[in-house]
């Protein structure tokens, strides 16, 4: 029989990685303080369900196993028997310290004690348990269900074990486990911020409009959303958020400063989709706005932008936060990228992003556009990230 996983908050993210587990065939123990969430919870999974059955995408029988895999429970002792324990709940530390202290002494002294916070550090979130080697960041990407990519996360305090168990097990329930180091973003939300940053720091110039940077970024470059209407769908307050916290983390290094452009869009209450204005108008008669179609200017937007992906994706591989298949695999699987970044950056030719990168530095002569120590030295050795 497989493990039974217990899952703490049943909001957003609990309750798709409470439908995962129990799609893998796993009992679940779904936990929330608040029965109005885990009845939401609860019928929402029904919805769901009965969606993939009406698209034939599972049985009645897989659809019935799937609901009873999952116990709805108010309180955090019913998961005494749980091999696995991930913490879904609010973002703050002090609340996380105060439920992992009190769920150490409830399950057994072999349970695996997850997190899946976006933004605070695993190993603050360890430091409150006696045994803190069996704390481990397992961080799903929203919707949980639909989505491949998980960041596995250790902290210093993590054993070997642990790491290894997780690795296998979010493995076999299908999703794509990229290892990853507990650093401010870890690999997705700090390679991505240029995507964002550097849109702004364009539209704030006044080298093209939002539309147009989102034309260049989408026909030009391939990606599925540009990066206003990506901002717009995210929500302005919640990206800026996690700008500002990549930001601070990293002691206020440039390369992820927020922008000011963004911070009054929030503040005006301009949140995106969700407030019916952002970056664009979504009421029901706004005019559609007309990007500028001029390939030159959308070339330039698309490789200035991207030199800083690909910068980005570097410094990742230069600060072991990850693999070189690693960082590719996180922004294709967990945030749909057309191309790996570093493959990408290998079939324009690393010479050229360090080309564009010197340039973009001497032209403002600030650190944001510092070329990374190992893009040099790889041009200087004639290296690709991937064999030739
Ligand atoms: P949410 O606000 O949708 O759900 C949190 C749930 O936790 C609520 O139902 C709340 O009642 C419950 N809760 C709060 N304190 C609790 C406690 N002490 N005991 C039991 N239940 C408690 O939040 P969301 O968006 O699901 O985020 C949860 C975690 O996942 C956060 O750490 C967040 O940073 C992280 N995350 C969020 C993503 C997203 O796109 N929303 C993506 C990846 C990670």
């Amino acid at each position: 029989m497989k493990e039974v996983i217990g899952i703490i908050g049943a909001g957003t993210m609990g309750a798709g990685i409470a439908q995962v587990a129990a799609q893998a065939g796993h009992q679940v123990i779904l936990v929330d303080q608040n029965q109005a969430q885990l009845d939401l919870a609860k019928a929402n999974l029904e919805i769901i369900l009965n969606k993939l059955l009406s698209k034939e995408k599972i049985t009645s029988d897989q659809k019935s196993s799937i609901s009873s895999a999952i116990q709805y429970e108010i309180n955090n002792t019913s998961l005494a028997s749980c091999s696995l324990v991930i913490e879904a709940i609010v973002e703050n530390l002090t609340i996380k310290h105060s439920v992992f202290s009190a769920l150490q002494e409830i399950v057994s002294d072999t349970c695996i004690l997850a997190t899946n916070t976006s933004s605070l550090s695993i190993a603050s979130i360890g430091s409150v348990l006696k045994n803190p080697s069996r704390i481990i960041g397992i961080h799903f990407f929203n919707p949980a269900p639909l989505m491949p990519l998980v960041e596995i996360i250790p902290a210093v305090q993590t054993s070997q074990k642990v790491i290894d168990n997780v690795m296998t097990l979010i493995g076999a329930w299908g999703k794509t486990a990229v290892l990853c180091k507990d650093t401010p973003g870890f690999i997705v939300n700090r390679v991505a911020r240029p995507f964002y940053g550097e849109a702004l720091r364009i539209f704030e110039e006044g080298i093209a409009d939002f539309a147009t940077i989102d034309w260049a970024m989408t026909t030009l470059g391939g990606f599925k959303m540009g990066p206003f209407t990506l901002m717009d769908y995210i929500g302005n307050d919640i990206n800026y958020t996690v700008t500002e916290s990549v930001f601070e983390a990293f002691y206020y290094d440039p390369r992820f400063k927020p922008s000011l452009t963004q911070m009054r869009y929030k503040e005006a209450g301009y949140l995106g989709r969700k407030s019916g204005k952002g970056f664009y108008d979504y009421s029901e008669n706004a005019a559609p706005t007309k990007a500028k179609e001029d390939i030159d200017l959308g070339q330039e937007i698309l490789d200035r932008i991207l030199a800083l992906l690909i910068n980005e994706a570097v410094d990742a591989v230069f600060m072991q936060v990850s693999s070189v298949e690693g960082v590719d695999l996180a922004m294709t699987k967990g945030v749909n990228y057309p191309k790996g970044l570093l493959k990408w950056a290998d079939e324009i030719g690393l010479n050229e992003i360090l080309l564009r990168l010197e340039d973009l530095q001497l032209t403002y002569g600030e650190d944001r556009y510092r070329p990374n120590p190992l893009l040099r030295k790889m041009v200087k050795e004639n290296l690709n990230f991937y064999p030739k």
